[in-house]
Order: C-alpha cells, then structure tokens, then sequence
C-alpha cells in the first residue's frame, strides 16, 4: 500500500496532515527519508514517524534438514513439528513453504513471507524438487519414460507433469519433479507396484539443502538463496 494510506491508518493525522510531515522529511521507510506519498510500503518495510517505529516486522527465511518421525506441520497432536525445530524466537510467524510425508527426510523452507512461499508452492509456477528415491524393488526400466510421459492420477482426474528420473543405483534413483501432488513420489512408483522405502529432498528450484546442516538442524537462508526464488 501507498506510505500516505499506511500512515492515515496507523497514526491520527488525515492525509493532508500526512503529506505534510512527509515533505517536512519526517518519514522514514527503511531508514531512508520519504517525501513522495506514493512510495509504496509493504509488510515488511521499517516505518517511522518522528524516530518512533509504527512497523518493524524483519522477513525471515530459513532452510531446515527435517528428520524423519517429524511432521511438517505447525501444531499435531502426537508428533513434534518441523516448527519445534527451531528456536523461540526465530519461529514466531513462520509457516512452511511445502511440506514432506511423516518419514521422509531433507530439504524444508520455512519463512514469514507469504508471496514468497506462494512463489514457490503454486502449481502453475515452474519450480523443480529433486528427490533421492530408494525403492523396495528395483527400479523398473521403463520408469523414466513413464516418469517423463506422465501418470494419471485418477483422485485428482490430472497426468503428473514430465518429471526427470535419474538411476543411481539397482534400486536408488534421483527424481525431478515440476509440481507437488499429495504422496507424488509415493504414487508414481506405486504405478508399478514399487514401495518407497526412503525419501529424501535435496533442492527446491535453486536452493539445495546445505550438506553441513545435520538432521534437526537449520540455517537463515542467504540474501543470494532468497532472490532465487
Ligand atoms: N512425495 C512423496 O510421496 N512424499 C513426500 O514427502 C514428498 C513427495
């Protein structure tokens, strides 16, 4: 919203009042001085009135390695959450940029962002998650043509998008997904009767999960991690 419409807003004065102490420079909006009433603010922006802050609410972005038996929730009933995970103070206002199974481990994102995790959990924005695969049975030959083609899936009446498997290994796999379908992974190899048996995140789009961070363990994200997105 415009500066003078958050000031009419938050303080007593009209907007005439407003546009008056802004050309008399004593408006700040990210330690800066404003004089043009149309500058936009937004949830985020330092504002202050005359050294008194009206708002300072700090963007927080944080990745975190989620351990299995840890439900990517913020509240449950019976299991701690990924929000337990971190400190205090760092997890007011967070919510989580998508979310894994119960048992399946890795890469989560957490902020207080809003248009930022929309940015990345909205299924027609063009965003890759690469997942390490172990399954019970080898991996089927034809998966990765499968995999590429798409799968219907029948409770949602949609074909999965073309998604990139890689085999590593007799019954490991790295698979590139495009979208985030309920239990997606889970049902892609349950096309050919193949249970998951672990699952791991390693990226979303640009951001890859730091190889230093154990399981339980978090980090801020970098300004560089961040614009990615
Ligand atoms: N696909 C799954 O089946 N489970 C996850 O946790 C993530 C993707």
């Amino acid at each position: 919203m415009r500066i003078d419409r958050f000031l009419q807003l938050n303080t007593p004065h009209s907007r005439q009042t407003v546009r008056g102490l802004m050309a008399e420079g004593r408006v700040l909006v990210d330690t800066v001085v404003v004089t043009d009433p149309r500058c936009e603010v937004g949830q985020f922006s330092r504002i202050e009135l005359d050294q008194q802050v009206l708002q300072a609410t700090p963007a927080k972005y944080f990745m975190l390695h989620k351990p299995a038996g840890v439900v990517s929730a913020t509240v449950h009933d019976v299991h701690r959450t990924v929000l337990d995970l971190l400190s205090n103070d760092d997890r007011q206002g967070l919510h989580l940029a998508g979310r894994l199974d119960l048992k399946t481990t890795g890469l989560m994102l957490l902020t207080n962002d809003g248009s930022w995790s929309r940015r990345i959990t909205q299924p027609e924005k063009s965003f890759d998650k690469v997942y390490r695969v172990e399954t019970q049975d080898p991996v089927p030959q034809q998966a990765a043509e499968v995999f590429r083609q798409g799968i219907y899936f029948s409770y949602e009446d949609i074909t999965t998008r073309p998604a990139r498997l890689e085999q590593t290994g007799s019954h490991t796999s790295l698979l590139t997904l495009n979208e985030g379908r309920y239990h997606q992974v889970k049902r892609m190899f349950g096309y050919f009767d193949n249970e998951v048996i672990n699952l791991h995140r390693e990226s979303m789009g640009q951001i890859k999960l730091d190889p230093k961070l154990e399981p339980g363990q978090y980090r801020e994200l970098t300004q560089a991690e961040i614009a990615t997105v």
